[in-house]
């Protein structure tokens, strides 16, 4: 039995923040940010109360709509974040409670900017069991609670948004068809949040040196990425045969579109063949995989062959091969 994505929802806040308004927070440019990392604007979530939750249960209740589901029909809902609502109870639930979902049960995973990836692999052996018929898999990140918008070499990259797909099971030759998927937690140094765990909680003084904001060493994660995306999609294509012309699309996490660029051109695939969207939206983390889907939609048709790739925080990469299962 495979597992398929079977509908999509997604969400994005609609306060933008564009590299002029940045340029007046931060010493920056239009024309640095463009030039490192192929960002315009993104968009974040505003108003006192409103977390991450907030949007997932936006992204959830447009794929319900889409689907034609209700609440009650859901077996089980993850949600894949590293900015969650509160350290515990988990985001997953707090969404669960929000959209009416009561007979599910539901986690958090958190595998940095590869978590939707992960969340996929995992969704996906939930209905492999045949335990669960429908999986609804959250990836929603609020990164603007997280940036240090004094901070320049951090602040243009992150926005806030929500992506939702449903995962259901089929018989058919679609959905899943292979994942590889790595960790390497000595990389967990060049990319952290340094207070508000358990190691450092928070404190007068951690505020002040405000180690609860994103700590990036931007090169080394950049060289990291820029191998951990490209060797991973590579090998995913030379394991199943595929040249550049059998793929349809290429789904990258959204870091730094020097990064995806130098994944698409070890891969052999024109630019059209890459979903991007880093110009509007920026790093969404968690949000980026499932968003391309929900732009994408219509275009994607039943039986295109995708692969998705991913490098974050942790380290974290990997790649999945899947065969998309409807048109719309
Ligand atoms: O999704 C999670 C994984 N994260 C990633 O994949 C991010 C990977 N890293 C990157 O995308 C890039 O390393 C960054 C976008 C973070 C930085 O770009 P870079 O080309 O590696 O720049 P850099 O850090 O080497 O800095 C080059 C120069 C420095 O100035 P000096 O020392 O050469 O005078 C920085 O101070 O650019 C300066 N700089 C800026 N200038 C204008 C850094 N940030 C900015 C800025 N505006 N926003």
């Amino acid at each position: 039995m495979n597992a398929a994505i079977t509908g999509i929802g997604g969400f994005v806040p609609e306060y933008i923040l564009t590299n002029k308004e940045l340029s007046t927070m931060v010493d920056t440019s239009d024309e640095w940010i463009m030039t490192r990392i192929g960002i315009k604007e993104r968009r974040i979530l505003k108003g006192e109360g409103l977390g991450t939750s907030d949007m997932g249960t936006e992204a959830v209740k447009q794929l319900l709509k889409k689907t034609n589901t209700k609440p009650e029909e859901i077996d089980l809902l993850i949600c894949t974040t590293v900015t969650p609502d509160m350290q515990f109870p988990a985001t997953a639930n707090i969404i669960c409670d929000k959209v009416g979902i009561k007979d599910a049960f539901s986690f958090d995973m958190n595998a940095g900017c590869s978590g939707f990836l992960f969340g996929m692999s995992t969704a996906a052996k939930f209905i492999q069991s045949g335990q669960y018929k429908k999986v609804v898999l959250v990836g929603a990140d609020k990164m603007s609670a997280i940036v240090d918008y004094t901070d320049r070499s951090v602040s243009p990259i992150f926005g806030d948004g929500a992506g939702a797909v449903m995962f259901e099971p089929t018989n058919e030759n679609v959905g899943i068809l292979d994942e590889m998927l790595h960790v390497d937690g000595a990389g967990r140094k060049h990319l952290h949040q340094k207070a508000g765990g358990s190691v450092k909680p928070a404190s007068h003084k951690t505020v002040d040196a405000r180690e609860h904001f994103i700590y990036q060493e931007g090169q080394q994660v950049f060289k990291a990425a820029v191998k951990g995306m490209a060797d991973i999609s590579v090998d995913m294509m030379k394991k199943h045969n595929l040249s550049s012309e059998d793929i349809t699309w290429l789904i990258p996490h959204q870091a730094n579109m020097r990064i995806i660029s130098a994944t698409a051109k070890r891969m052999n695939l024109p630019p059209e063949k890459v979903m991007i969207n880093i110009e509007r939206f920026g790093n969404t983390t968690d949000a980026t995989l499932p968003l391309l889907l929900w732009e994408w939609e219509k275009q994607l048709k039943k039986g295109d062959k995708l692969i998705f790739a991913t490098f974050g925080a942790g380290f974290t990469w990997g790649a999945i091969y899947l065969k998309w299962a409807y048109e719309n």
